[in-house]
């Protein structure tokens, strides 16, 4: 670990003493990041092969040496946030994606040097290197329409897929036009994404009873990537459920049909399917209807090649059947072949929590607020 040690006050003494070209600091903070990621992946190793207490093992190196690369990464950062003649652009992909590496790096390494066995399981995340990207890709399917909740919801959302590696977000809004507040949600993210309107057909909006909610979303999606993606795997991931971001990873690996339980927070309590000894017997869900396919839309993710090659494949406008009637289009496929994910169906890796639906706020009192900030909040939420 001296060299790099070494390195990084060679670094630092250049910086003060030199003041050197803008591109330079760029290059520097580049590998500074490289390094920082290379330190904790084998510090990481080195730790998990003396643990064995059950309870978690220390950091192997002393917390002095991770302070000094921070203050180091802060003053690069800093430099180049301060530096105009860098291209704006390029200043905030590299700053992006050094967020993006730090966060995932905090969830491996606690903030005390303690990695316990709880964010052990996060690892293998924060192994995947700054320059590789995880393969295939992920396509993210999010319907959403304007609601109290929509913005936190999404936004909750959002800060979870930042931690997820080559994914691209097609949030799919039920409206005549985007919402700005969304478009202004994406941008801040800069996650690689679409921005997209699909509003329900007049004709189910006018029907009684449920509406066949999210379908016009979702189809718009699928032919989204009927028309852009040759290949990668896509999920129907709606913006009220709760994500493990280890989910993600399961999924990359589908090769045609693949799933796994959902969290309900019902009286059932769980959506399934049954597993003995590592095979595929039946589903367990609260609701079965005669449904082929009683699943949570929560709970499969399919292969693009594999949609591909299934041209008619779509979501019925029909109201509890929607999972059924998708993954039937999906003809020939057979519950037997899904693809079992989360160890054999055994973790709970997505909550369909289903937030409480809310009344829209009421109108503010423009008599006795008028000229306060609250005008500028009252247009930020519904
Ligand atoms: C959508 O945008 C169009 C064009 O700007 C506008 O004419 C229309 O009224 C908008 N619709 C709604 C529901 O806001
Ligand atoms: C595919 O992507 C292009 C470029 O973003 C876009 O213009 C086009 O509308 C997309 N196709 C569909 C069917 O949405
Ligand atoms: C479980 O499956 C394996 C092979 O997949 C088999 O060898 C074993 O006997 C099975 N165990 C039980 C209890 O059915
Ligand atoms: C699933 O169960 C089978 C049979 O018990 C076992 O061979 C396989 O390794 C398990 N897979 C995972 C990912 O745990
Ligand atoms: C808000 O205050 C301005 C002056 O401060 C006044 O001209 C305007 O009529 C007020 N608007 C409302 C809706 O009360």
């Amino acid at each position: 670990m001296f060299w790099f040690d070494v390195l990084f006050f060679q670094a630092r003494s250049w910086a003060e003493a030199m003041k050197p070209p803008k591109m330079l600091w760029l290059i520097m903070l580049l590998i500074v990041c490289v390094v920082v990621q290379y330190n904790i992946i084998s510090t990481w190793l080195v730790g998990g092969s003396n643990s064995g207490t059950g309870y978690g093992f220390s950091y192997a190196e002393p917390g002095v040496a991770t302070a000094v690369r921070e203050e180091l990464l802060n003053a690069a950062v800093n430099r180049l946030r301060l530096d105009d003649s860098v291209s704006v652009n390029i200043g905030q992909k590299v700053l992006h994606e050094l967020i993006m590496q730090l966060g995932r790096e905090l969830l491996a390494v606690g903030a005390f040097g303690e990695v316990s066995v709880q964010t052990a399981a996060y690892t293998s995340l924060s192994q995947v290197p700054l320059t590789s990207h995880a393969t295939p890709r992920l396509y993210i399917i999010t319907p959403t329409y304007r609601r109290p909740e929509q913005i936190p919801e999404l936004t909750r959302m959002a800060q979870t897929l930042m931690h997820v590696q080559n994914l691209h977000w097609l949030v799919i809004e039920d409206a005549e036009n985007k919402t700005q507040l969304v478009s202004d949600l994406l941008q801040r993210t800069s996650i690689s994404h679409d921005h997209l309107v699909a509003p329900m057909p007049q004709l189910f909006k006018k029907r009684k009873g449920p509406k066949p909610r999210g379908v016009s979303n979702r189809n718009r999606g699928l032919e989204w990537l009927r028309d852009n993606a040759t290949d990668g795997v896509f999920y129907f991931a709606d913006d009220d459920n709760t994500y493990d971001i280890r989910l993600f990873e399961e999924i990359r690996t589908t090769k045609q049909v693949s799933m796994w339980p959902v969290g309900l927070c019902t009286k059932f309590g769980l959506s399934s399917p049954v597993v003995v000894n590592g095979t595929f017997v039946g589903f367990y869900d609260g609701w079965v209807a005669g449904r082929k396919f009683p699943v949570d839309m929560a709970g499969f993710a399919v292969n693009v090649q594999f949609l591909l090659k299934r041209p008619k494949a779509k979501m019925p406008y029909k109201p509890g059947f929607e999972e059924d009637g998708f993954l039937k289009s999906l003809s020939p496929f057979d519950p037997e072949e899904i693809e079992l994910k989360a160890k054999n169906c055994t973790q709970v890796l997505v909550w369909h929590t289903q937030t409480k639906k809310n009344e829209a706020s009421a109108a503010l009192d423009l008599g006795k607020y008028n000229n306060t900030n609250l005008v500028i909040l009252k247009q930020l939420i519904v």
